[in-house]
């Protein structure tokens, strides 16, 4: 099985879940290195920090989920995580469920598969259309499961949202059976097209739906920092496991990073990352116009339609000899009569300056298989 840093190696042209080589959030690095931070606000270096994370990094997470996500939270609800990856393990070793259904978007991220997996859950792949996740198919077929997880914001990897019909469908089946939503933010506001919309977990009233967010992708991978927003009612099931098993990571970028959003950079950042992202994503739909081919905007990627059956995982392999990595759709599937084939063109690593040159190499391969 390939490791973690296989699958999300980096960066080469049309790479999926990196942000832009030239946008380094620099400030915060070196925010980061400066030791005054370490002497500055509620950081003592001599005794064990909050497990559930820095309360200055908690307060700001709190403030801008208000603003930008309408979810209007407390920072005693908020746990600070080494990215989306540790929420989830957080989440699912305080719900405990093991054995029992879980609904999974098919097509779906594969590290949220894998962890599930792991976690001994029984998946129920679900089928994601134009209106997101097919809560009825859900329901008709595993209406007795413990446990949904998905990206209603912004589909991965197709890019839909979930419609508020559906929201409402789902969060009344999850309240009627006592089920758990986990709803994966990776992206925030972070979209390309239109506002983007509230956060699932602020239609809940902060019952069943437990919110992870990520600064992957709003800032870098390399933080390593996310978190998670739990109902109240599971705050002290998730101090506990925090304090035991699952820690914050260290304060030092914790306390960088909540600087960072209080003197306004991170907001600015992510408008500035949408700009670079929108003026990209055109540049490369300009030149798929002029192809006779399917494509379609799909969150901060462009779906490249191939006919049914072609080979999109050889068509990457190839790709790769010259520096480009978009990602085979099919690879997405878990199950493989469901599997549709394309290529996911991500535009966050396909400068304007080199688009030209590598839509005309993909196309090259694109043609020798189909
Ligand atoms: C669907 C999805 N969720 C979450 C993440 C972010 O994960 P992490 O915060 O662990 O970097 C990604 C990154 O690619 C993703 O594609």
């Amino acid at each position: 099985m390939k490791t973690y840093q296989e699958m999300m190696a980096g960066p080469a042209i049309f790479q999926l879940g990196i942000p832009a080589a030239e946008s380094m959030p620099e400030k915060l690095f070196a925010r980061a290195r400066s030791s005054n931070l370490l002497k500055t606000g509620s950081f003592s270096s001599l005794v064990y920090p909050d497990p559930r994370g820095e309360i200055d990094l908690r307060r700001e997470i709190a403030g801008y989920l208000s603003i930008s996500r309408n979810l209007h939270c407390f920072p005693e609800q908020i746990f600070i995580t080494s990215g989306y990856s540790s929420g989830l393990g957080l989440a699912l070793r305080v719900l405990g469920l093991d054995g029992r259904k879980v609904w999974m978007e098919e097509p779906g991220f594969f590290l949220t598969r894998k962890g599930l997996e792991l976690a001994h859950l029984n998946i129920v792949p679900v089928p994601v259309d134009a209106e997101g996740l097919n809560v009825d198919y859900g329901i008709e077929n595993a209406g007795d499961a413990a446990l949904a997880v998905l990206t209603p914001g912004q589909q991965a990897p197709l890019g839909t949202t979930l419609s508020l019909r559906r929201r409402l469908q789902l969060l009344e089946w999850a309240t009627s059976t006592g089920a758990w939503i986990i709803e994966d933010d990776y992206l925030s506001e972070l979209q390309l097209e239109g506002r983007p919309a509230p956060a699932l977990a602020s239609l809940d009233e902060g019952k069943r739906v437990i919110h992870i967010g990520s600064f992957s992708k709003t800032v870098s991978p390399g933080l390593r920092l996310g978190f998670v927003v739990v109902p109240p009612e599971l705050a002290a099931a998730f101090s506990e496991v925090a304090g035991t098993l699952a820690p914050a990571p260290s304060p030092v970028i914790q306390l960088a990073t909540a600087r960072f959003m209080h003197d306004g950079h991170y907001v600015q950042r992510v408008r500035r990352l949408k700009r670079l992202y929108s003026a990209q994503s055109n540049a490369l739909c300009e030149q798929l116009r002029m192809r006779d081919t399917e494509w379609v905007k799909a969150g901060l990627a462009v779906l490249l339609r191939l006919p049914d059956g072609a080979p999109d995982v050889q068509i990457v392999r190839e790709a790769k000899t010259i520096g480009m990595a978009p990602s085979p759709l099919s690879a997405w599937f878990a199950t493989p009569s469901w599997a549709l084939s394309g290529l996911l063109l991500g535009v966050a690593t396909a400068p304007q300056s080199q688009v030209v040159k590598s839509c005309r190499q993909l196309f090259e391969i694109i043609d020798r298989y189909c």
